[in-house]
């Protein structure tokens, strides 16, 4: 059967640490209460480099692992919640700069659930035989549409970018399950508003800010109980026994949402793994950074079994079962 490997995973992040104690110079806050309520003790914050810069990076990591070149790749997803422009899109300007020319680019808006969609889309074009190798990129500089004067928001997010290259395979690993949700019944959990409305029609102009806000407690419960439900169908639909599961990475936002859905699900928390007090949320990048880093510190080898949850706002939500090549 053909099936989608990860054929090569690949990060990017900016270069300046802003600490939980940096942050409290800003907002009446402190390193404890972030520390004790997200897990988060730092995150990087981009100092000039956009969401375009931080996606070329990542993919051209990505490629450089996976051994393949450029012009091979069929398809380039970003997904992304803060593009440089609605267009061109990231993933154009990526395969710009990769010198992709065979690519079909564009970016996907599905928030931190946004590189288990890409990745979704990815391995059903591959399944179908329309292509053969896809690029997928989670990235966000979320810090351009933070509320710096808010702490209940700015404290939570980070910049960064991760990526993976799907490829086709005639083994029976890779890819076995996916499961994708969406609740836009809980659309105003989570927004991020676009250009307003104004155009000569129209009389009365409402001028909302663009910043993220957020129902904190609203988007906690959600992602407890999605993740749940995302590792359950997954380990359904792939017949396979939580057992067999080496790990579960799921979005990086909060270690408390992580710790509870450890719980629920009675799965050992140490199967979870977790690198958002580094990084923070970094919304559509942070599955794409954590796989790269247990990649990086050797702790993935053939065989083994991994479950990708995302969860985000929409609200959205998704799961991938993959087998490691
Ligand atoms: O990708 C998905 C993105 N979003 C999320 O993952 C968010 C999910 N939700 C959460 O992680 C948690 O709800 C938060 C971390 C956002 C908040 O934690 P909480 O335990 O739900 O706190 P809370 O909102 O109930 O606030 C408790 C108190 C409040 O003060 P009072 O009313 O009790 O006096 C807040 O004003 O903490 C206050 N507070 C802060 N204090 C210091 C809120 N933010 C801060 C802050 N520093 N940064």
């Amino acid at each position: 059967m053909r099936r989608a490997i990860i054929a090569g995973t690949g990060s990017y992040v900016p270069e300046y640490r802003m600490t939980n104690d940096d942050l409290a110079k800003i907002v009446e806050t402190s390193d404890e209460w972030i520390a004790s309520r997200t897990g988060i003790t730092e995150r990087r914050i981009s100092t000039g480099e956009n969401t375009s810069d931080l996606a070329y990076e990542a993919a051209r990591r990505t490629l450089q692992i996976a051994n393949i070149d450029a012009t091979e790749i069929d398809l380039i997803i970003c997904a992304t919640i803060t593009p440089d422009s609605f267009m061109p899109s990231v993933a154009c300007i990526v395969q710009e700069r990769l010198g992709a020319k065979q690519a079909a680019a564009f970016d996907l808006t599905a928030a931190c659930s946004g590189l288990i969609y890409g990745m979704a889309c990815a391995s059903s074009f591959i399944e179908t035989g329309m292509f053969q190798n896809i690029l997928v990129i989670g990235a966000e500089t979320l810090s351009k549409t933070l509320d710096w004067t808010d702490r209940s928001t700015c404290v939570l997010f980070g910049d960064g970018a991760g990526a993976v290259v799907l490829s086709a395979s005639d083994s029976c690993n890779g890819i076995s399950a996916i499961h994708l949700l969406s609740d836009g019944s809980k659309q105003d959990y989570l927004c991020l508003p676009a250009l307003p409305l104004i155009n000569p029609m129209i009389q009365e102009i409402e001028n909302q800010p663009q910043v993220i806000t957020m129902k904190g407690q609203e988007v906690f419960k959600f992602a407890v109980r999605s993740i749940a439900v995302h590792i359950n169908t997954v380990l359904e639909k792939a017949k396979v026994s939580e057992e067999d599961i080496k790990y579960i990475v799921t979005h990086q936002a909060n270690c408390r949402i992580i710790e509870q859905a450890s719980k629920s699900t009675k799965i050992p928390i140490e199967k979870f793994y977790m690198n958002l007090d580094r990084f923070g949320n970094t919304s559509a990048a942070s599955i794409g950074i954590a796989l790269d880093e247990m990649v990086q510190r050797g702790l993935l080898t053939s065989g083994d079994k991994l479950i990708l949850v995302g969860f985000g706002g929409g609200m959205t939500s998704g799961a991938i079962l993959v087998e490691w090549k």
